[in-house]
């Protein structure tokens, strides 16, 4: 119903684009944006929507076989990053986490100050923003040329007065992995709490050795073709305040979207080493592919291999970034200039702030990111394109300057 009334209400030039073009000609190449669903994880949830539909909260017979899913899922989840069961708590996806695992820990502390990377998602500073409101002190900390969080200005920001630091696993516009141990161990070492957010690393690198270590850690499921709208917060912190009891405790279940969810999570670490393997080949084969047009071009990434393949965030000299996505999206590519919600409100991607790039060479950022479906044929032709625009662009300026 909802789908036909949207369709009507396009007007007659964007129905044609969309049955002469169709969305799903285009080639994806925005995975750090959201996955399309896995067969496994679509298949789940149908199943589990038709057959398992009783309340986890109800009573009956029908309530207790939600409920074993319910754990059986929170179980499973839990050894998939090393962690305890009673620790997951399921939520509407990374930004809720984000906003309850920083909430939960500050309720246990009196102090007043928070540190955050400035490259984190927008989800983690809108939090801090408001708490500023409500009397905290916050400081940003910068990334250094290597794309990693700089480290001795986090030492040297920390007060008496720190309670806790957020800081993400991976970068979702550059792909650079950041010292997530090292920091934890600063952290243990002052006593102040530590909020990860591992929308992006979650599927793509173990957490093991990462939730040990933290206070809470914040997952997603559509970044690995689970659903949209489910993802879970781990924390080894019982919730205190009533309101968190509520949020957590208090919903009722998306218990199709939490077993598609645990299936598709399952799928993406049994393939993460196949398809790193994979990525890594498609990022070589794509940046040689651009060798015709290196000398305009700045990749953002870590060289010591703290890298995720699948994320190439970079810009061309002299073009907007938008207007590259823009050109792409013309040929049938689908890029980003960054962040899903840094681009719709237009803003610097907070990476480029963090790298302290100047606004003119901060506007000619885009985002190209691999995924599953991607294939070599896809990526040499993307990088082509790239060449012969730039090329392209490049003459036009000089003719007609
Ligand atoms: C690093 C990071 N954190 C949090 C989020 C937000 O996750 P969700 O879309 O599930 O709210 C995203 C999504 O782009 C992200 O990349």
């Amino acid at each position: 119903m909802t789908y036909i009334f949207t369709y009507n209400l396009m007007n007659d030039k964007r129905r044609k684009k969309f049955s002469v073009r169709g969305m799903n000609v285009m080639i994806y190449f925005d995975y750090a944006a959201t996955t399309p669903m896995s067969n496994e994880a679509l298949k789940a949830y149908i199943e589990v929507a038709q057959k398992y539909y009783g309340n986890t909260n109800s009573l009956h017979d029908l309530g207790a076989q939600s409920e074993q899913l319910l754990e059986q899922c929170k179980g499973t989840l839990a050894n998939l990053i090393g962690g305890e069961r009673e620790g997951i708590y399921f939520t509407n996806g990374g930004s809720e986490s984000n906003m309850l695992g920083i909430k939960l820990l500050l309720n246990q502390d009196n102090r007043k100050h928070i540190i955050i990377s400035t490259a984190e998602h927008n989800s983690n500073h809108q939090i801090t923003r408001f708490l500023e409101l409500e009397g905290y002190k916050v400081s940003h900390i910068p990334f250094t040329r290597n794309g990693q969080i700089d480290i001795d200005f986090l030492k040297y920001e920390i007060t008496n007065d720190t309670a806790l630091v957020i800081v993400q696993h991976i970068n979702g516009e550059i792909g650079t992995i950041q010292p997530i141990n090292e920091v934890a161990e600063i952290c243990k070492r002052h006593d102040i709490f530590l909020h990860v957010d591992c929308v992006q690393s979650f599927g793509k690198i173990d957490l093991k050795n990462i939730s040990p270590v933290v206070d809470s850690l914040s997952v997603s499921s559509h970044k690995i073709y689970g659903p949209k709208g489910i993802g879970f917060l781990y924390t080894n912190h019982q919730p205190t305040t009533s309101l968190e009891q509520l949020i957590l405790h208090g919903n009722t279940y998306d218990l199709p979207g939490i077993v598609s969810f645990t299936v598709a999570a399952n799928e993406a670490i049994e393939l993460m080493e196949s398809e790193k393997k994979q990525l890594i080949e498609l990022r070589e084969a794509f940046i040689e592919q651009l060798e015709p047009i290196k000398e305009f071009i700045t990749i953002y990434e870590n060289k010591n291999q703290k890298q995720l393949p699948s994320i190439i965030g970079m810009a061309i000299e002299g073009i907007e970034g938008q207007w590259v996505m823009l050109e792409c999206n013309r040929q049938g590519y689908a890029i980003s200039t960054g962040s899903a919600c840094d681009v719709k409100y237009n803003q610097t991607p907070n990476t480029l702030r963090a790298l302290q790039e100047d606004e003119i060479k901060a506007k000619g950022f885009f985002r190209i990111s691999f995924g599953r479906q991607t294939n070599m044929n896809q990526v040499k032709e993307l990088g082509r394109f790239l060449v012969a625009m730039t090329l392209q662009y490049k003459g036009t300026v000089e003719l007609n300057p």
